[in-house]
């Protein structure tokens, strides 16, 4: 394998890593010289007792992993990559009770009585309540929405195009730029070659949808957030597999409902600081964001 330009020690599962940001650069020396890449860890810190895991990087090569669950199990030592270094076993396998958790043909059974609560009926019928509370939210909390808020107030013209035209690509954009969750992981099943790298039966892989969100080869420009982006075939619920988000479709509606909210009564929005973020191993979170916005904007009331 060839060398990655990584520094010593560097791992895509440190929590202070995160805290900090969202190792872009990294992943693309990654994806360029080690796509599928053992990176080794001390035995203690990700509750798993094991000797590391392997990281997938490349858009196709996580969408592989994520389409053949036969080979790849959410069971064996769940979809989290990396617990706290005080987990117990037990307190792990307790979490295969969770759908995330589990493997064919007990997770098709459970996601097809789960999946009768999310079909678009389902979904829209709420719809007029949830428009509601996401105006009475942005009539109380400023600071909610955290990533796309951040991803508009620092690209102004997508703001300002966004009021304008509020494209129905929006949603999805921000949900690529975000990538709120960074990494799953599945564990191997039996010897097999993702990506022509040779992983051995028990051992873990990382799956990346960060990494893979930003791969030059699928988006043009990856690094622009580009609210009329279409197609854009990201990874950020997932794979397509059996796991694949049952949330998107509440989400993406929730995320357009707030936005537009936003853009019917808060004109004027500014960014005072830089956001607070959440410590973890495989979250982009923000804890915090400041927006502040034109004080007569609160008079003003919402249209429609
Ligand atoms: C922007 C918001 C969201 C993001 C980025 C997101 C992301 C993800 C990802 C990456 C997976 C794993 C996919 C895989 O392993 O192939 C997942 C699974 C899942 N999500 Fe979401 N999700 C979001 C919102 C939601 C919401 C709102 C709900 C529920 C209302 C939800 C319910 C689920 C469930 C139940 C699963 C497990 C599905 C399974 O194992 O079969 N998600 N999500």
């Amino acid at each position: 394998m060839r060398c990655p330009h990584l520094p010593d020690g560097f791992d895509f599962t440190d929590p202070d890593l995160l805290h900090d940001r969202v190792p872009h650069l990294e992943f693309a020396s990654m994806r360029e010289t080690a796509p599928v890449w053992w990176r080794a860890q001390p035995a203690d810190i990700s509750g798993f007792g094991d000797e590391g895991c392997w990281s997938v990087t490349r858009h196709a090569d996580v969408k592989y992993v994520s389409t053949h669950p036969e080979l790849f199990s959410s069971q064996t030592n769940t979809a989290v990559i990396r617990f706290n270094e005080t987990i117990s076993r037990d307190q792990i396998d307790v979490q295969k009770l969770i759908m995330l958790n589990m493997d064919p043909p007990e997770h098709t059974r459970v996601r097809q009585i789960v999946q009768r609560g999310f079909t678009p009926r389902a979904i829209r019928s709420p719809e007029s309540a949830l428009r509601t509370r996401a105006r009475s939210i942005v009539e109380t909390a400023r600071n909610a929405i955290s990533h796309g808020m951040h991803a508009f107030l620092t690209h102004p013209e997508q703001w300002e195009l966004y009021e304008r035209e509020r494209p129905r690509t929006t949603a999805e954009e921000i949900v690529r730029w975000a990538t709120p969750v960074v990494s799953f992981q599945r564990t191997v099943t039996e010897d097999t070659e993702p990506g022509g790298q040779r992983i051995r039966k028990g051992e873990r892989v990382g799956l990346f949808w960060s990494s893979a969100d930003n791969a030059p080869e699928v988006f043009d420009s990856p690094e622009a957030f580009d609210i009329s982006r279409d197609p854009n075939p990201h990874l950020g619920f997932g794979g397509g597999g059996p796991h694949f988000c049952l949330g998107r479709s509440p989400a993406v509606l929730e995320i357009d409902l707030i936005f537009n909210a936003i853009a019917d009564v808060l004109p004027g929005l500014r960014l005072p600081g830089d956001p607070r973020r959440l410590r973890s191993a495989w979250i982009n979170g923000i804890k915090q964001l400041q927006v502040s916005a034109a004080p007569e904007s609160w008079h003003r009331p919402p249209s429609g």
